[in-house]
């Protein structure tokens, strides 16, 4: 059983958190050894992709707090912007005191689109598509016998009919297939290809694109979490619970009606949700166009994350994402720092991890929200980006910390100030 709350986990060194680490989520220190070195060497990483000449590493964090449908998860964070993995933790524990996230999700349904063209008539082709449905689903079927095995498959087929385009009318079918805890993009394309010769003789058309959506609005992860007003004041001792929320619900409202904000707002939960995509060894291209393709699925661009109070008026917030994220083969399986994420995490199938994933988007959500709406986020974003900006001035050791505060005392940080700072200290 894992306890996700370990104090003052920011103070200690490297080796006692990786230690701490070992110690709350019941795993041996070599199981997550894989973060010490980022996982991957030259060699193993040269099979992966083309014209390999080394590696490129991120830091690695743990988002503390977490507790997802009643268990306890300690969530590792791949990404180099400071305050994420802060703000994320700080709000878990706020949504702990409601009793942490809700989530769920549908069943891992991809669509893969085959688009036909040069159809005399649209209509018919699509009245014969259905007429031949069951023998094409049981033909994308025998794509994958060990998917199959675990209870995957193709499950129904839908037409979309574009009436007008600059090539004139054409048919898309889609294939609506379960991938269980596969991302699933090779099981789909790999269906929809040997769709394509049976689809042109039924329609008698050309069989074009046949290739995945990344709009996977078949394969849903939701959370909820309610925050009692008493825990919004939690480190915000001089604003009122109930103007926090309601700062918090009008910031929303800013996002929900305007895709300029909208699109920051969005940014803000995937940071969060990247975060744990990257640290799985998931495709965090993927999930992007998804969750931005999902956000402007009414036709205007809007926020993903809805935010209002319940009737004893708490704070409750819902995120509702495609999530075509999985635990089985890519680089997931092959990448050591991956299996060490889904290790800690301990999650037994993909659903579980996009049950996470949509969680920690809310709790980052949470965190800029709340940040944003009271004192704004520069003061907790400063003093993080002051570090790095005295590291890069060729501040060391304790001379970090000591010429990050002073700019922040200062309110200016700036390479030239750290540069300046650092010279007068060193003297
Ligand atoms: C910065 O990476 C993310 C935020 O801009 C998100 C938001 O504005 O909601 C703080």
């Amino acid at each position: 059983m894992t306890n996700s709350r370990i104090p003052s986990f920011y103070n200690l060194t490297l080796d006692q958190r990786r230690l701490k680490l070992a110690e709350a989520s019941g795993r041996t220190p070599p199981e997550l050894a894989a973060w010490t070195t980022g996982g991957l060497s030259p060699e193993a990483a040269d099979p992966m992709i083309e014209n390999v000449i080394g590696i490129h590493s991120l830091p690695l964090g743990i988002a503390l707090n977490f507790q997802v449908n009643g268990r306890d998860v300690l969530v590792p964070f791949a990404i180099e912007e400071p305050s994420v993995v802060a703000g994320a933790s700080f709000m878990a524990k706020l949504a702990r005191a409601g009793g942490g996230f809700s989530a769920t999700t549908t069943d891992p349904l991809m669509i893969g689109q085959i688009q036909v063209i040069h159809l005399v008539n649209i209509n018919e082709a699509r009245l014969k598509i259905f007429e031949h449905k069951a023998e094409l689903l049981a033909e994308a079927d025998t794509i994958d016998p060990v998917l199959k095995k675990f209870g995957g498959g193709a499950r129904d087929l839908e037409v979309h009919l574009f009436e007008e385009s600059p090539i004139g009318p054409f048919l898309v079918v889609h294939l609506i297939y379960d991938v269980r805890d596969a991302m699933g993009g090779n099981a789909v394309n790999t269906a929809c290809e040997k769709l394509a010769p049976q689809i042109e003789a039924i329609t008698g058309g050309k069989v074009h694109l046949r290739i995945l959506s990344n709009l996977a609005d078949r394969r849903l992860a939701r959370a909820r979490c309610t925050i009692p007003v008493s825990e919004l004041t939690v480190g915000f001792e001089s604003f009122k619970g109930e103007t926090v929320r309601d700062g918090i619900i009008a910031a929303y409202a800013f996002a929900a009606t305007d895709p300029y904000r909208a699109a920051t707002h969005n940014k803000g939960i995937m940071n969060g949700v990247d975060a744990v995509v990257i640290a799985t060894g998931n495709d965090w291209r993927a999930i992007e166009a998804g969750a931005h393709s999902y956000a402007a699925r009414s036709g205007k661009y809007t926020s993903l994350s809805t935010w209002g109070k319940d009737k004893d008026g708490n704070l409750v917030g819902t995120l509702e994402m495609p999530m075509a994220v999985g635990i089985v083969g890519g680089a997931t399986k092959v990448h050591p720092a991956a299996q060490a994420a889904v290790k800690l995490m301990g999650v037994k199938t993909a659903s579980e991890l996009a049950e996470i994933i949509v969680s920690v988007g809310l709790a980052q959500n949470l965190a800029a929200l709340r940040a944003l709406s009271t004192e704004g986020i520069q003061r907790g974003h400063m003093s993080l980006h002051a570090r790095q900006v005295a590291i890069a001035a060729g501040a060391t050791g304790d001379m970090i910390e000591k010429v990050a505060a002073q700019m922040v005392a200062e309110k200016t940080v700036r390479s030239d100030r750290a540069e300046a700072i650092l010279e007068s200290l060193l003297k």
